[in-house]
């Protein structure tokens, strides 16, 4: 049901978002060193080349988590019913709910109260949601919210009080800093209320050949991941750059576990972007594409005391290269 004003597009949400597109790319690229924000990795086309690192050979960690969500189900299940009250189970960033499936599936047939909300920054990834999900677990209530995590969440704190439990999968937390990544951590313990849960994926260090070869696959398909960032600037934002013109580049440091992502400019060049902007990059100069932080347990558990959360269960694969961390609020 649209208003006029959104009939007759006095008011577009794709004109905004492609303005502050506009604004963090150039912003990114007069920095020294010049950094492209990773959250605009996720075009339609990106969002298949994703799909397709998922499934490459190299990057073990969506199987990991998925490994946990399908043969520890009933571990997850045990530790997150706390008394048995009815609860709100919410999900940043849901995206396709591959994983939590298996969770929602299970609480189904154990008959536990509880109500599915997930929130996406997608419009069309909550009407997926809303429309699929119900008919692939019947009897699930499901609640899409549509928006920024934490107005989201205010939004399902008003919506209901009942016990909250917050899962935050894919190691997602490793794409902020170390120090972003506890200020997340603390934010979100102040949106919930004590004996509220969180379920928190972390990828852990390991063999750093793995974790390397990870973000470096032979078939290149990350590096076209990256890649197609610049060519979505040049396709939204009528820039030229030559992909030919950059190499990706990826690093992991065994000390801090940082594994993050480059692209070099292979000469002396000068990109033009949307006719106006003219940004100069020498041979060897980088951009920052990416970290993707990786963690020890005692790291982990650290992260949940100083955000005010108490570590009461670490729920690994087979290979103890992922973490799923059961927190609770006190
Ligand atoms: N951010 C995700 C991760 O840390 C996705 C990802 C995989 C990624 N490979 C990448 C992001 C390369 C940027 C560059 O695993």
């Amino acid at each position: 049901m649209g208003s006029p004003a959104i009939i007759f597009g006095a008011y577009s949400p794709s004109k905004t978002k492609k303005e502050q597109f506009y604004k963090d790319v150039i912003t990114g690229l007069k920095s020294m060193p010049k950094r492209l924000s990773s959250k605009y990795f996720y075009d339609a086309k990106g969002d298949k080349i994703f799909q397709e690192i998922m499934n490459c050979e190299e990057y073990y960690p969506t199987r990991c988590e998925l490994e946990i969500f399908s043969k520890k189900t009933s571990e997850i299940c045990d530790a997150i019913i706390g008394e048995g009250d009815g609860f709100d189970l919410i999900e940043l960033g849901a995206g396709d709910a591959t994983k939590s499936s298996y969770l929602l599936q299970y609480l189904l047939d154990k008959k536990v109260d509880f109500t599915y909300l997930p929130i996406d920054i997608s419009q069309n990834v909550i009407n997926y949601l809303d429309t699929n999900l119900p008919a692939k677990l019947p009897g699930l209530r499901i609640q899409g919210l549509n928006g920024e995590y934490f107005e989201m969440l205010k939004q399902a704190a008003s919506l209901s009080n009942r016990r909250k439990v917050v899962m935050f999968l894919g190691s997602n937390i490793g794409n902020m800093q170390t120090n972003e990544a506890l200020e997340f951590c603390k934010t979100l313990r102040n949106h919930l209320s004590e004996g509220d849960m969180v379920l928190m994926g972390f990828d852990l260090k390991k063999n750093p050949k793995t974790i390397l070869a990870a973000y470096n696959d032979k078939e290149g398909i990350t590096k076209r991941f990256n890649l197609n960032l610049l060519e979505r600037i040049n396709r939204e934002l009528h820039a030229d750059f030559h992909l030919s013109k950059f190499e990706h580049y990826p690093t992991y440091d065994p000390e801090t576990g940082a594994c993050r992502s480059f692209l070099i400019s292979l000469e002396d060049q000068e990109v033009t972007i949307n006719d106006k902007e003219h940004i100069r990059f020498a041979k060897d100069e980088y951009i920052y594409m990416e970290i993707s932080q990786k963690f020890t347990v005692l790291q982990t558990e650290q992260i949940a005391e100083s955000a005010g959360f108490k570590a009461i269960d670490c729920i690994f694969d087979s290979k103890k290269w992922f973490l799923d961390a059961i927190w609770v609020a006190e």
